[in-house]
């Protein structure tokens, strides 16, 4: 039998606990998915002993319809990896709270032949998140000289502690972070009347990661920035990143998959996963579906890199007047604050920005060499 004979004959048997999954769904599997594989072509060249890949709320491993769930994509992708690097420990960690999505998992990994490779090991559990990610020390060893995602990836928002469960977690061990933010369920319920006990996990949910909090002035998207910004406090995140996904019929803002990690590389690869995924559109959304495989009279990529690249033009000019910076300063601001990509950097930022006067490159170490170089904004 085939694996697509194989997984159909799973969903069969296990209908009543699967779900459908729909179009923003799909195309977030699709973006972790292709995250993690560049993020696997790095993490096997790294001295690193364990590379891990940690979803703390799996689901069943495929969907109704016929989908892989991110996890199995990733234990596909994991499988080449161990065949690939055989001195190389590869470790997932799989946990759902729903033991019967667990059972199907284990049985949807098996057609992988994921536990006939000596070098990857799958690990399953069946506990509450929070529960989780608190209890993770047992796997303790594994985390030690290793590179690591965390993917966490709730229904909504307000699960009691997640936030700040999650945070100590990425204090504690160096990792990256993926997060489904639901700032829907957070736009819809903030204020609900009828939904006093919704409104009030939220708010506490928010307050346990925010220092400064002003219940009365809130505002979705400045919450979010703050839960960015209390993460990049901790001892390993330095750099994040919010990609926005819609609901396909009405256009409505969904979530943002929020993600943070400890190195600059991280945030380079997850800027070409945008780019090869969605285009380098600012957002999954209702024009990004209809437009997606209709050919284009001009160059997309073009038109797009233009005009972030003019938006942030004066950004940038107004940020650093009068003051000389590094490239990588430059580098990591345009990485986090739009949607250009590492590539993108010399020929649409800093050279036209030559051109117009507005910088001096002082060619430290040739007037080639844009990357080890300083400039002064005046
Ligand atoms: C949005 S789905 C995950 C989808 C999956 N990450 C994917 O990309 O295909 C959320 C999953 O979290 C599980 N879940 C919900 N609340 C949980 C909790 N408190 N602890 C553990 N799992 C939970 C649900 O059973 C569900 O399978």
């Amino acid at each position: 039998m085939t694996n697509e004979e194989q997984f159909t004959k799973i969903i069969e048997k296990n209908t009543k606990h699967l779900e459908n999954a729909k179009e923003h769904t799909q195309y977030k599997i699709g973006y972790i998915k292709s995250y993690i594989s560049k993020w696997l072509k790095v993490a096997e060249r790294y001295n690193q002993n364990n590379v891990n890949f940690i979803d703390c709320m799996c689901n069943a491993g495929i969907y109704k319809n016929n989908i892989l769930c991110t996890c199995t994509e990733v234990v596909k992708l994991f499988v080449e990896s161990a065949k690939q690097f055989p001195h190389k420990q590869f470790n997932v960690f799989l946990n759902d709270y729903n033991e019967n999505r667990i059972k199907i998992l284990e049985e949807v990994i098996i057609v992988l032949n994921a536990e006939k490779l000596a070098n990857l090991n799958i690990y399953y559990d069946t506990c509450d998140v929070v529960q989780y990610l608190n209890n993770f020390p047992k796997y303790d060893n594994k985390l030690k000289n290793a590179l690591t995602i965390l993917y966490v990836d709730p229904y909504n928002f307000g699960i009691d502690n997640l936030l700040n469960s999650t945070l100590n977690f990425v204090d504690r061990y160096y990792c990256e972070l993926i997060y489904n933010f639901f700032s829907s369920d957070i736009r819809r319920n903030i204020s609900n009347d009828t939904a006093i006990n919704k409104s009030q996990s939220i708010l506490k949910e928010l307050k346990g990661v925010i220092e400064e909090f002003d219940v009365n002035e809130f505002d979705v998207l400045d919450a979010m920035v703050k839960v960015q910004e209390s993460y990049k406090k901790t001892r390993n995140i330095k750099y994040t990143f919010a990609y926005k996904f819609k609901v396909v019929k009405t256009n409505v803002e969904l979530y943002y998959i929020l993600y943070f990690t400890p190195n600059i590389r991280g945030l380079e690869l997850l800027k070409e996963s945008i780019w090869d995924v969605f285009g380098g559109e600012s957002s999954f959304s209702k024009y990004f579906v209809k437009y997606k495989d209709l050919p284009t009279l001009f160059d997309q990529e073009t038109m797009l890199v233009e005009s972030y690249a003019n938006e942030l033009v004066s950004i940038l000019k107004e940020k650093y007047n009068g003051l000389e910076v590094s490239y990588t300063e430059i580098e990591t601001y345009v990485l986090e604050n739009s949607f250009l990509k590492s590539t993108h950097i010399i020929k649409h930022i800093i050279k036209p920005l030559i051109k117009m006067n507005i910088l001096t490159k002082e060619n430290l170490k040739g007037s080639r060499n844009y990357k080890e170089d300083f400039y002064i904004f005046s």
